[in-house]
């Protein structure tokens, strides 16, 4: 017998590297044959039943109107703090600016803690309150934590995170606000989740690692069920998004296979993973015949994407594969210019790793890997006010403050006047 909060549609989960099958009811998060990186699951369902509709993206409340989609149905602590339901914008502007036919925004930096991530947050989370864990912990560059830390407080689930001792601040104290126990490791994101994996199995808590948790990517492919749907089930031609571990990008990819198989959508759009050139082991790896294991060095200011080992790699490069769609890697410069045409032409404020997605339209547009007829959706994952030194890096210069005189005041205009002729 299958329990109650389980998706009935939920048939099967499955190694995405040997196909072997488990039951809803008893699955490994990762397959022990092939291993945590190679072993990754996919969930399946069976939409025979479902009818080919989908719930209005204009008047849904958060992620759980698409719970057809989803393994499990949501506690109700869960749903105290709306996740999802976030803004599909279209702006003319941009699109011109990049030179596209039409481009929409999807604002998810208007989740509680300020991420896309809450959408994996949330999943995890009904899954582990439906467990009965005692404990849920993750490894994070800092949004996977916060968020945690955040959707975790009014279920009274305990939090034990794991984080790089660079995480930016705001991050961290959104951690510690909320109560979570947090390890700082003096080490990389890559450390911190080899770790977190290691107490996890040890101590028997719930992992809410990237990837090696297979309800984080149905949680993630919540953005594009809601943006087709606010964008009246048409598909768009691409679709950017930024690539650390390469979550994200499976959830996208996942979410069109799922649309497809329900009969929602005819046409699988373009997927271009975008990366930070500094932390690119995806981009290096699609163009080698064997690509795995996927790892490189990291160097970027964009956080949220300095992965060294992308533990989603082999969902990630099926993705852009099997979509015939691109690898992008942009570099810093290119990424802090992104912010300040998102801040300056949309009123979006995004974190680096938030802007990475448009950066990577902007470059794949230059190399004509798309067209000025196409239409793209773009992913924006991430509040600026998450980094503000990153946005200070992105930004013009602080003006020297003046005397408080008319006099000084006048002057002050006029340099910023000429500065801008
Ligand atoms: C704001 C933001 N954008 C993009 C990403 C990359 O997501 P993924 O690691 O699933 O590729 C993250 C990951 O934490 C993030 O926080
Ligand atoms: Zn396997």
């Amino acid at each position: 017998m299958s329990p109650e909060w389980l998706n009935p549609r939920f048939v099967t989960a499955r190694c995405v590297t040997c196909s072997r099958e488990w039951p809803p009811t008893d699955f490994p998060f990762t397959c022990p044959d092939c291993g945590p990186l190679m072993g990754t699951m996919d969930i399946i369902y069976d939409f025979r039943k479902l009818r080919a509709t989908m719930p209005s993206g204009t008047s849904a409340r958060d992620l759980w109107e698409w719970k057809d989609f989803l393994p499990v149905e949501p506690p109700v602590s869960v749903r105290l703090l709306p996740v999802g339901a976030t803004p599909l914008i279209s702006s003319e502007t941009l699109a011109t600016k990049v030179g596209v036919k039409q481009l929409w925004l999807k604002d998810d930096r208007l989740n509680p803690s300020a991420s896309l991530i809450d959408r994996a947050s949330a999943s995890a989370l009904a899954h582990a309150i439906h467990l009965k864990a005692e404990v849920i912990a993750a490894a994070s560059t800092g949004n996977a934590a916060s968020s945690l830390a955040t959707l975790a407080a009014p279920c009274k689930m305990k939090v034990v995170l794991f984080v790089p001792e660079a995480a930016p601040e705001a991050k961290l104290a959104q951690l510690l606000l909320h109560g979570a126990y947090v390890i700082r490791i003096q080490g990389t994101y890559d450390e911190a989740f080899d770790l977190c994996a290691e107490v996890c199995r040890k101590r028997g808590w719930y992992s809410r690692n990237t990837a090696t948790n297979p309800m984080l990517a149905e949680g993630k492919k919540t953005v594009i069920l809601e943006s087709i749907s606010q964008m009246d089930g048409k598909e768009p031609d691409v679709v950017a998004v930024p690539v650390g571990d390469g979550c994200i990008l499976a959830g996208a990819h996942k979410a069109f296979l799922d649309l497809k198989d329900a009969g929602c959508i005819q046409r699988m759009p373009r997927l271009i993973g975008a990366q930070a050139s500094g932390a690119a082991a995806l981009v290096e790896a699609s163009a080698k015949a064997k690509p795995f294991p996927v790892m490189g060095a990291t160097s970027t200011f964009a956080d949220s994407i300095r992965v060294g080992l992308p533990r989603d790699q082999v969902k990630a490069l099926r993705a852009v594969k099997e979509t015939d769609g691109e690898w992008i890697a942009v570099t810093d410069d290119a990424i802090r210019g992104a912010m300040r045409l998102l801040a300056q032409t949309t009123g979006m404020f995004a974190e680096p790793a938030g802007a990475a997605a448009l950066a990577g339209l902007i470059e794949a547009r230059e190399q004509g890997l798309v067209d000025e007829r196409e239409t793209a959706l773009v992913l924006v994952t991430g509040h600026g006010l998450k980094d503000v030194k990153g946005a200070l890096s992105a930004a013009p210069a602080a003006p020297q403050a003046v005397a408080p005189t008319l006099e000084a005041v006048e002057t002050a205009l006029e340099k910023e006047i000429k500065q801008r002729k």
